[in-house]
């Protein structure tokens, strides 16, 4: 048996293609940012930048256009808080909603380190000790003004301990049972967050996130905070970075038996783009080997800040 006899031709390697993707399983990230007027580029993320209202709407319609199906959206608030309060999510959720209209489902990240003074996803008591009680309280009316303004999807990425659960509960209790949870249920603390912290103004004041997001090195624990979230009541799982996260997806969906999908993170995302601006790399032909390896891995679905690019590309809707 030869092995290369099935892949000299473009019919015999589409003949044994074992995995396929279209548009519809990719989820395009979207900054709004208070008060913005023109959008801001941000380093090594290309076409996505930071945009106000005005020009998030404009690049929603768009997109759409271009077959994007799914939205995250990363409500970016102009001051900081000391209770992580901010109006501006349920704004942001509302004007994408409208603009999107029935055309795609708007997922809108709930997390407090873009509106905290302290740029950590958590609020802190007296002592500097996380106040799991407060941030919960404070994540789920979060939730609920959200809803409350037409979002269709809550996606918690706090990593708080028992955030699914009340988050449900105080979105069935505020009358939206249809509204799904996409759960940011298995987040690493990585290096690969950079260029996003810096488009949200959410990098940490002091120490870094490791109180509360998984250690790489930790399979059992990463294993077990997805099946929490799975037990809260979370619809969709996630791992996080996608690429150093891909041994997972299949044991975690195995595990909870939730579709789970991966997020191809800004560092991860950026490495592309700076690949490219160097010449070294296809950009369209990278990012789909990346997708595909995703989907091998038993992703159900990715979210991408070049989800904008696959019909493009060439992927069916
Ligand atoms: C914050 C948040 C982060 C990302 C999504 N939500 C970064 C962090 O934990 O600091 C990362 C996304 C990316 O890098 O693309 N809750
Ligand atoms: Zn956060």
């Amino acid at each position: 048996m030869n092995l290369m006899r099935l892949r000299q031709s473009s019919h015999l390697r589409d003949l044994c293609a074992e995995t396929s993707f279209s548009a519809a399983h990719l989820i395009q990230p979207i900054f709004v940012v208070e008060g913005l007027t023109a959008p801001e580029p941000i380093a090594g993320l290309g076409d996505n930048a930071r945009l106000g209202l005005r020009d998030a709407v404009e690049t929603v319609k768009r997109d759409i256009e271009a077959g994007v199906r799914h939205f995250l959206v990363f409500p970016v608030p102009a001051g900081k808080r000391a209770d992580g309060s901010s109006p501006h999510a349920a704004r942001a959720a509302e004007a994408i909603k409208r603009a999107a209209g029935t055309a795609a489902h708007v997922w809108v990240d709930l997390c407090l380190c873009s509106s905290t003074e302290t740029g950590h996803c958590a609020l802190f008591d007296g002592r500097g000790v996380i106040d799991l009680e407060g941030t919960l309280a404070a994540l789920s009316a979060m939730a609920v003004s959200i809803a409350g303004a037409g979002g269709d999807g809550i996606s918690p990425s706090d990593m708080m301990d028992g955030r699914t659960a009340r988050i449900r509960a105080a979105l069935d209790g505020a009358g939206h049972e249809r509204v799904p949870i996409m759960s940011y249920s298995t987040k690493f603390a990585s290096q690969m967050y950079g260029p996003f912290r810096e488009a949200a103004g959410s990098a940490p004041q002091f120490g870094d996130r490791r109180q509360y997001q998984i250690d790489v090195r930790a399979r059992t624990d990463a294993i077990a905070s997805s099946r929490r979230c799975a037990e809260e009541g979370a619809d969709l799982l996630m791992v996080k970075p996608g690429i150093t996260s891909l041994d997972l997806i299949a044991p975690i969906r195995e595990a909870t038996g939730r579709l789970t999908g991966a997020y191809q993170v800004s560092g991860e995302y950026a490495g592309f783009v700076l690949l490219a601006e160097r010449g070294l790399t296809s950009f369209d032909a990278a990012l789909l080997e990346t997708w595909h390896v995703f989907r091998r891995a038993g992703a159900s679905y990715v979210i991408t800040y070049g989800a904008r690019h696959a019909r493009r590309i060439g992927l069916p809707a």
